[in-house]
């Protein structure tokens, strides 16, 4: 598959180099960047032959699939061109900042008849497969419950331009919760109602790194948000992002079952380690993985979705799974401002399992 990349700025490095040298049967052909001398230098540091505006990349006829690395609120307009154009679009997440355009893209991509896919895609890594087979194969027995936490002091302290962290479309939630969140739905199914209590802990924000030291920050987004997922399955999720922790000692997911438990890896990784503990043992006990891809490797949804057009399969790295977490993180932070419950309205099949033993270059 022939792709052009948009946006060319800190993540395009690990696809530029998954999507144009590792993974086999898909090349980068063109890059665009409204900074056009950061699409000029990933085209000369990886040997891509062309930079193009941005509208001539997406109806540049060599190109058959768009990855839209842009920042997170111009995901939906990059998307939407692409759609229009008649190309397979594939972003990073999350699909979109307002849940009616990650809506209205997923309706595009049905009329217009190509394929929409999104980040995150490490759920396809080697660790989190090697949990759904677990599961999958009734090592735990029926799913009860898990937790999802994500605990820390929020990144003015390292990153060099940290003031979007606090707006719209960013926090802890919107972050890092699709990571999380695309976990417990690819493990557990779709999620039928929330709720939650979400807080702002501190107006302003100063950062501390090195190019921005002393600069204040305002916050706009809940910085501590605590959800309860109740799943249509009927296991229970329970959910906490912020940037207000200084320390913790929480893990990142657990899962229960019926028959046993398992401790997850750091779902914005590709690896290990999965645990798993099961009544009669004295400790948890460190699982193998049972799949390959357990190096970084984000674009693996690409891959999957290249290989899926050509066989007419669906593609796992969906539309709709991450609208539904889409819907899901907007209902989190409803439900903190008006106490309800929120009722879910999309919903999404489980992805389907990578193939058992399958290894790095291969792709069913
Ligand atoms: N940096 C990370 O570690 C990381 C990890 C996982 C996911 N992501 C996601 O990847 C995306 C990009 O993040 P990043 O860290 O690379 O950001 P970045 O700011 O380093 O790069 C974004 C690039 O997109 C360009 N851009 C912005 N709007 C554009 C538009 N309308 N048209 C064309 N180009 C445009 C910018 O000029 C910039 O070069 C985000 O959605 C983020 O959530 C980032």
């Amino acid at each position: 598959m022939k792709i052009g990349i948009v946006g060319c700025g800190k993540i395009s490095d690990i696809y530029l180099k998954n999507c144009h040298e590792r993974f086999p049967g898909m090349e980068v052909v063109a890059l665009a960047d409204l900074v056009v001398e950061a699409a000029e230098a990933k085209a000369k540091e990886y040997r891509i032959g062309r930079v193009l505006p941005v509208d001539e990349l997406i109806a540049d006829p060599d190109v058959e699939a768009v990855l839209n690395l842009t920042i997170p609120a111009a995901h939906a307009e990059i998307c939407e061109k692409t759609i229009l154009a008649g190309k397979h679009s594939y972003t990073e997440k999350p699909l979109a900042i307002d849940f009616a355009d990650g809506r209205r893209l997923l309706d595009l991509a049905k009329e217009k008849g190509v394929r929409l896919g999104a980040a995150p895609d490490t759920f396809l890594g080697g660790g989190l497969q090697t949990v759904r087979k677990l599961l999958d194969d009734g090592w735990v027995g029926e799913p009860v419950a898990a937790t999802a936490f994500m605990t820390g002091r929020g990144p003015e302290g390292w990153h060099p331009n940290p003031a979007f962290f606090y707006q719209r479309g960013a926090g802890p939630l919107f972050d890092m919760g699709p990571y999380y969140i695309t976990t417990l739905v690819t493990l557990l199914g779709p999620v039928k109602r929330l709720s939650a209590a979400t807080r702002i802990t501190f107006s302003e924000r100063t950062a501390t790194s090195k190019e921005r030291y002393g600069e204040k920050i305002p916050v706009e987004v809940p910085t501590y948000v605590a959800g309860t997922l109740e799943f249509h399955s009927g296991a229970i999720g329970t959910l906490v992002m912020s940037f207000d922790v200084w320390k913790s000692r929480l893990p990142r997911i657990d899962l229960f079952g019926t028959l046993g438990s398992i401790g997850l890896p750091d779902p914005n990784t590709f690896w290990g380690p999965v645990q798993l503990f099961r009544p009669g043992a004295e400790d948890w006990a460190e699982v193998p993985l049972s799949h390959g891809y357990s190096e970084n490797s984000r674009g693996v949804g690409l891959l999957d979705l290249s290989r899926a057009v050509e066989t007419g399969r669906p593609h796992r790295a969906a539309g709709e799974v991450s609208l539904h977490v889409l819907e899901v993180m907007h209902g989190l932070l409803e439900s903190g401002e008006t106490g309800a419950f929120y009722e879910m309205t999309t919903g999404c099949e489980r992805p389907a399992a990578l193939p058992v033993g399958l290894n790095d270059g291969e792709m069913d």
